[in-house]
């Protein structure tokens, strides 16, 4: 069956914690919880349910008045190679176009060819390096800027 790709929903918090606990143990969700980005419209939270279980999420906050930054993205382990990163870059990229964001950055982790490869694909690139590590590894710091609007002006 089909992924559903729906927002994520108060219900959805405890499987959510868990699988970023698991991912990114160094992140505090406690410190920022996922249940007040869910009422926070600087938040955009998708996932995917795969024949009913919650496989995957994604999160973006707006940073700017029309770039957002992709906070995280994550698919569960047994979950991974059946194209849910895609769908859900897919699903939320167009939605983003949609309510007029003109560029979205991420950092990802300099190692992490699996993540850079399916952001590649996106139109996704490399900007700079980060200034902080992460666990001591070295972070890039990456951005797709959406074409630009048509020049209507009068010459
Ligand atoms: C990175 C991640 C989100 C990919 O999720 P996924 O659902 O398995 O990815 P998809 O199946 O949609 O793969 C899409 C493309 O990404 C690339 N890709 C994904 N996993 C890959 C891997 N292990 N090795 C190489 N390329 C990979 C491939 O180009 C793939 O296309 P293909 O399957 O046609 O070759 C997943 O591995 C994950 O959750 N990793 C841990 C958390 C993480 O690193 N998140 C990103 C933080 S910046």
């Amino acid at each position: 069956m089909e992924p559903r790709i729906a927002p994520v929903s108060t219900n959805d918090l405890p499987v959510l914690n868990e699988l970023v606990k698991k991912e990114f143990s160094y992140l505090d969700v406690d410190k920022f919880p996922f249940e007040s980005k869910l009422s926070n419209p600087d938040f955009l939270l998708y996932k995917t349910v795969s024949d009913g279980v919650f496989s995957g999420f994604i999160e973006f906050e707006w940073i700017e008045s029309w770039t957002v930054r992709m906070n995280g993205l994550v698919v569960a382990q047994g979950f991974r190679r059946q194209g849910l990163a895609r769908t859900l870059l897919e699903f939320s990229l167009s939605e983003l176009k949609k309510r007029g964001v003109e560029s979205v950055v991420l950092i990802v982790a300099h190692d992490n060819a699996a993540a850079k490869k399916l952001y590649s694909e996106f139109g996704f690139s490399f900007d700079s390096i980060w200034s902080e590590t992460i666990q001591g590894k070295e972070v890039e710091y990456w951005r797709l800027v959406f074409s630009s609007k048509p020049f209507v002006g009068v010459i």
